[in-house]
């Protein structure tokens, strides 16, 4: 068979592992492996790159995804699939795997009804694909948000602040329970647990009279102006308070051990079958 793969949405840790993976197991059974450049946008320019053993040579390690990714909301529309479906009958594809998150998903599910084969990969910080109790690179993030909370500690507990740690996620609050939990905070704000913002301002002004010299609150993304949140702790609470937003550090670095090994049982996205 001609197999295409490719990496979509936000980039993990992991990605790489992930194709190598299917590379590899493709070519064990025979298949021919190519590469989508740059997520559903490559299928659309019809952007294909046979791969090789070699190819994936030292990829194991590398963050990000060689073969890039982005996001195309044009794919929702039909005539814009159709020209990815009709790219793909060209290339004589017979399946296509897909490596991402929630988004990649849809897009490989419309792409099914459309009759192509696809195979999901989860690949995402976010941990919010079903099916699966790990998404490939969230550990790595978890790790790198653990890495910041555990150094605005320190600084928090210097000047006696209480740090506010926004972190990605989505409408997942995994990233932040999981570095919450790990970087012992005070306070863990997600979008399955929202605060009440009252109970949280009543406990900081405790700490504070029990002299406890910081707090730290983690808070998943898009849920609170946290710099706002910062201001209103400094202005009632007795201790002063930073906000600061990890950005897309979250998506970067080596995987961990726990995502190569997820990034290569992508291997069962071929498997023979
Ligand atoms: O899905 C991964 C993710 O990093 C989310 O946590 C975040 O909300 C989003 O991507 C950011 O997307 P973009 O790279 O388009 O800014």
């Amino acid at each position: 068979m001609k197999i295409a793969v490719l990496t979509s949405g936000g980039d993990a840790p992991g990605m790489n592992a992930a194709i190598r993976a299917v590379v590899r197991t493709g070519q064990v059974y025979g298949h021919e492996v190519f590469g989508v450049k740059n997520g559903y946008k490559g299928l659309v320019d019809g952007e294909f790159i046979a791969l090789t053993h070699q190819s994936v040579s030292g990829m194991l390690s590398r963050g990000g995804t060689f073969l890039g990714t982005s996001r195309l909301p044009e794919f929702k529309e039909e005539k814009v699939r159709q020209i990815a479906v009709d790219n793909l009958k060209k290339f004589d594809i017979d399946a296509l795997v897909t490596i991402g998150g929630d988004g990649t998903y849809h897009g490989a599910m419309e792409l099914n009804k459309m009759g192509i084969k696809t195979i999901g990969l989860p690949g995402t910080i976010d941990n919010d694909i079903a099916g699966t109790d790990f998404t490939i690179g969230f550990a790595t993030a978890v790790e790198t948000i653990v890495d910041a909370i555990d150094k605005l500690r320190d600084t928090s507990n210097s000047h006696q602040r209480v740090s506010i740690i926004e972190v990605m996620g989505r409408r997942s609050g995994d990233l932040a329970v999981f570095a919450g939990i790990c970087g012992g905070a005070e306070f863990i704000i997600t979008p399955e647990n929202p605060v009440d913002k009252n109970h949280m301002m009543e406990e900081i002004r405790k700490y504070k009279n029990e002299g406890r010299r910081h707090a730290v609150v983690v808070i998943t993304e898009k849920l609170f102006d946290v710099h706002a949140l910062a201001k209103e702790i400094s202005e009632t609470s007795g201790f002063s308070s930073r906000a600061t937003v990890l950005g897309y550090i979250q998506r970067g670095g080596s995987p961990c051990p726990d995502d190569r090994i997820l990034g290569s049982l992508g291997s069962y996205a071929l498997n023979g079958k």
